[in-house]
């Protein structure tokens, strides 16, 4: 498999904090990975890079072959990488179905048309029936659904999923993961998940990604990461992934 994505030397200052510190990575197509790593370990602000929302002091970030730097969030989210939020984010005020056509503005509309596009995406992350619902009263695990729906909505060649099972109770995540496999499957996305919650994230990827203050300790299959120094070493002192917060 080629690479769809290749991270080199990236770092990321805030002040004199190093959030992203010289991370070095690359995604084969079609590839389903995970990132891990303590709060605070620079995660999201890799997201946030990767899609443009804030900008990288150094490295490169190359795209199926394009240079990410410098380019804009919505030009990014064109190009085929979108994103769904730690905490959700939906539209308020906004239908479920609004949402994720609002989410498919960033392509020309497709052959079947903006409404069935929405209503199809609706039904495969499982909403069918819910599309006149107002986004923001939905229940957490359906707003969760909806997020990823409106971030698939974008036609993504590489979906990012910021913690997708946070404020979930254990049987609604082993649903969402059943969810992002079955779409992974059956859409040949590349697909980049952030993850405290160690069961479901280990069966889920082929590969991890470890990061602690901003720096890559570990890539490697999920199997060698549980046991590698670096990575246990990174959970000592309060920081166990299994019981933390957000
Ligand atoms: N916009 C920002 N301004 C200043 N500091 C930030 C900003 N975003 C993140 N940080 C800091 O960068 C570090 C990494 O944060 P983050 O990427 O959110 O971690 P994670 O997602 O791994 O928990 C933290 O110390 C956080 O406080
Ligand atoms: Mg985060």
């Amino acid at each position: 498999m080629s690479a769809i994505l290749e991270v080199s030397g990236v770092t990321k200052r805030f002040g004199g904090l190093v959030a992203v510190n010289d991370v070095s990575f690359s995604l084969a197509a079609g590839e389903i990975a995970g990132i891990l790593g303590p709060n605070g370990a620079g995660k999201t602000t890799l997201y946030n890079l990767l899609t443009g929302f804030i900008p990288a002091d150094e490295g490169s970030i190359v795209f199926q072959g394009r240079q990410l730097r410098g380019v804009s969030p919505h030009r990014i989210v064109r190009m085929g990488i979108s994103r769904t939020f730690q905490l959700c984010r939906p539209f308020v005020g906004m239908s479920v179905l609004e949402n994720v056509k609002v989410g498919g503005l960033a392509q020309p509309a497709p052959p079947e048309g903006r409404d069935a596009h929405a209503h199809r995406l609706i039904a495969q992350v499982g909403l069918s029936g819910k599309e006149d619902m107002p986004a923001e009263l939905m229940a957490y695990g359906d707003q969760r659904r909806l997020e990823i729906a409106r971030a698939l909505a974008a036609s993504p060649k590489l979906l990012l999923l910021d913690e997708p099972f946070a404020g979930l109770g254990s049987s609604e995540i082993a649903e969402l993961s059943a969810l992002i496999r079955q779409i992974h499957a059956d859409t040949g996305l590349t697909v980049l998940l952030i993850e405290h919650k160690l069961h479901e994230f280990m069966k889920l990827v082929n590969r991890v990604i470890a990061l602690d203050f901003g720096e890559l300790i570990a890539d490697d299959v999920p199997e060698r990461i549980v046991t590698h120094p670096r990575v246990v070493e990174a959970y000592i002192g309060g920081n166990v992934p299994e019981t933390e917060a957000a």
